[in-house]
């Protein structure tokens, strides 16, 4: 049987209304933030994402790298910020536009292990900010997040928020990390031998038991952070206060690329256990990275399967869809059944037909699970210029004309 390759799945049913629920309610809120839409290209070449995510962090291990017939080498994004950041210079808007606010929602890649919440395919909401350096903008960002989780789910999750430093106080701190870890360096695992020499901070992020007990003890960036740093941090604090942001401060949390200065933060579910639902901070040096001005940047990321899957085991329930079906009760009105069909969905109600020559039953059984009415037309209807009512959701059946049922069933739905 032709199946989907490993890690990747065909999002359908309920999954698929709570896919477009989150992507809906997502795109509404960023509106409502002044952010405006950017679809970048599912692939870019390599070295876009290469010198971004950063060189040995997992997620440059995780790309899908291919040369294309022309032999260049491209990769599929395995993130958006690197690819808003391309956008951003290509385009030139450091020079025409004083702040930039995007926000995307599409399809990333990463050649990880398959496992619940970890997929090759997923899908990604995200937000990013141009040239604003401001803790406002930073505590804007965890709003917009945390707001689509609240509205979609009615709870808000875990804010766990961080600072990594920047490139005065980080190098110091790491440097004071690999002292202390030295002389046990020879115990730790591979990974963070390795990590020591490359991107120190993410030893944090292992999860040997051994490299773990060491770590915990180790002193943390945020007790070494510059003075602008600090304050920066401090003022995000207190803004999230003011906003009624319920936040953790989570001096271990690293994030898994290696661009971010300042601010981090991570969105959780609340009983802690489930991976990430959203991350994100300032990345103030990328753009410059990427060969542009010294613009500074901030965004997040959420994902979308994630999002649904704690829905799902949050109790989400499947919405009906449609205001009603509509059921010939015989091949005879089946055409009819089409033209009314036809008129109700021009005053905007969502209607389908459902004609096959089946027991009415069934149908109604089916059509009961989709929507909130099923208009049955049957021989007697015909004659009357009828249609008979069945409110599926009250129990209630009536007959009416033809000519008031979209009024009817608009008014009534409510
Ligand atoms: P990230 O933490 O790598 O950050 O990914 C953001 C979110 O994408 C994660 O919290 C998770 O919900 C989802 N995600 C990541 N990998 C997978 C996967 N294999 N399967 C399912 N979901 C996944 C970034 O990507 C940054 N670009 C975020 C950002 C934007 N930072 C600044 N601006």
């Amino acid at each position: 049987m032709l199946q989907t390759p490993r890690g990747t799945h065909d999002v359908l049913g309920m999954d698929a209304q709570l896919f477009g629920r989150v992507e809906a309610v997502f795109r509404q809120q960023a509106l409502s933030f002044g952010f405006r839409e950017i679809r970048t290209p599912c692939f870019e070449f390599a070295h876009v994402f290469e010198r971004s995510v950063g060189e040995g962090s997992e997620v440059a291990k995780q790309m899908y790298v291919f040369k294309d017939k022309g032999g260049r080498l491209l990769a599929l994004r395995p993130e958006g910020t690197a690819a808003c950041v391309r956008a951003y210079l290509q385009h030139s808007l450091h020079k025409s536009e004083p702040y930039v606010k995007w926000f995307y929602v599409g399809p990333m890649f990463r050649y990880e292990k398959p496992q619940k919440g970890r997929e090759r395919q997923f899908h990604q909401l995200g937000a990013e900010v141009f040239g604003l350096h401001l803790p406002e903008i930073d505590v804007e960002l965890m709003q917009l997040l945390v707001r689509t989780i609240r509205a979609v789910s009615g709870s808000q999750g875990k804010l766990l928020v961080n600072s990594v430093g920047c490139r005065q106080c980080r190098p110091p701190y790491e440097e004071l990390l690999v002292r202390r870890v030295a002389p046990q360096k020879e115990e730790l695992c591979a990974d963070c031998q390795r990590r020591l020499k490359t991107a120190p901070l993410r030893v944090f992020d292992c999860k040997n038991r051994f490299c773990q007990a060491l770590f915990s003890t180790l002193p943390v960036v945020l007790d070494h952070l510059c003075g602008e740093c600090r304050a920066y941090h401090d003022r995000t604090l207190q803004l999230l206060t003011r906003y009624e942001l319920p936040h953790e401060v989570h001096p271990r949390l690293v994030r898994g690329l290696d661009y971010y200065t300042h601010i981090t933060f991570e969105l959780v579910a609340e009983d802690g256990e489930a991976p990430a639902l959203g991350g994100g901070g300032r990345y103030d040096d990328l753009v410059e990275l990427l060969g542009g001005p010294a613009v500074p940047a901030a965004g997040f990321a959420a994902g979308v399967e994630r999002i649904v899957l704690w829905l799902q085991a949050s109790g989400a329930k499947q919405e009906e869809e449609l205001d009603a079906v509509l059921l010939p009760l015989s091949q005879a009105q089946v055409e009819e059944a089409f033209a009314l069909a036809y008129q109700l969905r021009a005053t905007g109600l969502r209607v389908d037909v459902d004609p096959r020559p089946t027991g009415v039953g069934s149908r109604t059984k089916r059509a009961a699970g989709q929507a909130f009415f099923g208009l049955f037309l049957g021989e007697e209807e015909a004659r009357a210029k009828e249609v008979t009512v069945k409110d599926f959701r009250r129990g209630q059946q009536r007959r009416l004309p033809i000519s008031e049922v979209a009024t009817f069933l608009s008014q009534t739905r409510e």
